[in-house]
């Protein structure tokens, strides 16, 4: 067995964890973070055998029965994550009945995943269904996306459009648009589910006065999502309180779907 400190798939997990605590979006124990691992990429790692210990889930993700996961563990800091991931990330199969966890690594002093699995597990399933080859669940707590859900409505097609209008590049990278949900209580199987639900036509998805959930394919693509919307966010704080003398119109909205092939959300744009 090779060691899995070396794994391809650890090592760009380590690092975006740390880019993402360098941003500032994690501070303290916020934000966790999710990998589907697929099984050929484990086994020069991991001998799938061996369990060393069953943690149940608390509900049941049965579609995702007999997948891998590697997940960020509860109240462990984005901070610390390079320095001792045996620590404070842990790699698991889901059982076959979908309810418990069969941990192969980490979790070292005795801890365990995120307390926000379900919406994790849940986008995940989400997500599949939409695009088998979606692997990553983000959560995190980047500062201006925060704060715009203080200001600005949180009507999904306004919040939107009024990213795209921030940043060019913005509805290049997210074409389907951020979904929003209102403040709820974390941590739990409810705002799991609305999350879910949320995800099933848009790879970002705001929790109000929280932070926000990125899906993605890989985790540059999962993280980039994030990091746009984010910078969208900052220069709409930027700006809120100011004239606006200018703005990025639907027309020109419309030339960069053309010019990008973009699936823009239906009836996003005039
Ligand atoms: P965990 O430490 O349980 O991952 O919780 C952090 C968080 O961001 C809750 O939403
Ligand atoms: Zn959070």
């Amino acid at each position: 067995m090779k060691d899995i400190l070396t794994a391809p798939f650890l090592i760009d997990f380590v690092r975006t964890l740390t880019n993402m605590y360098r941003l500032g979006w994690d501070e303290r124990n916020g934000g966790n973070v999710s990998m589907i691992v697929d099984e050929e990429k484990l086994l020069p790692y991991l001998n799938p055998r061996k369990v060393l210990r069953e943690i149940p889930i608390g509900f049941a993700a049965p579609e995702l029965a007999g997948r891998y996961f590697l997940v960020t563990g509860t109240g462990k800091y984005f901070k610390n994550v390079q320095y001792d991931p045996a620590a404070n990330l842990g790699l698991f199969r889901l059982s076959k009945s979908g309810d418990t966890a069969e941990l192969l690594w980490g979790y070292s002093d005795g801890g365990q995943f995120t307390s926000e699995l379900p919406a994790h597990l849940m986008s995940h399933a989400a997500r599949l269904r939409v695009d088998p080859a979606h692997r990553i669940v983000m959560h995190t707590h980047p500062g201006n996306l925060l704060a715009m859900t203080f200001v600005h409505t949180l009507d999904e097609k306004e919040f939107t459009r009024t990213l795209w209008q921030m940043c060019t590049e913005c509805i290049v990278v997210f074409p389907d648009g951020v979904n929003v949900l209102p403040w709820m209580l974390c941590g739990t199987t409810s705002i799991g589910e609305a999350t879910a639900a949320k995800m099933a036509n848009a790879r970002l998805v705001v929790w109000s006065q929280h932070g926000i959930y990125g899906a993605g394919r890989d985790l540059d693509e999962t993280f980039g999502l994030i990091e746009t919307a984010e910078k969208g966010a900052e220069i709409y704080m930027k700006i809120a309180h100011l004239p606006r003398l200018a703005t990025i119109t639907d027309e020109q909205l419309h030339l960069l779907e053309g010019r990008f092939g973009l699936k823009v959300r239906e009836g996003y744009l005039d």
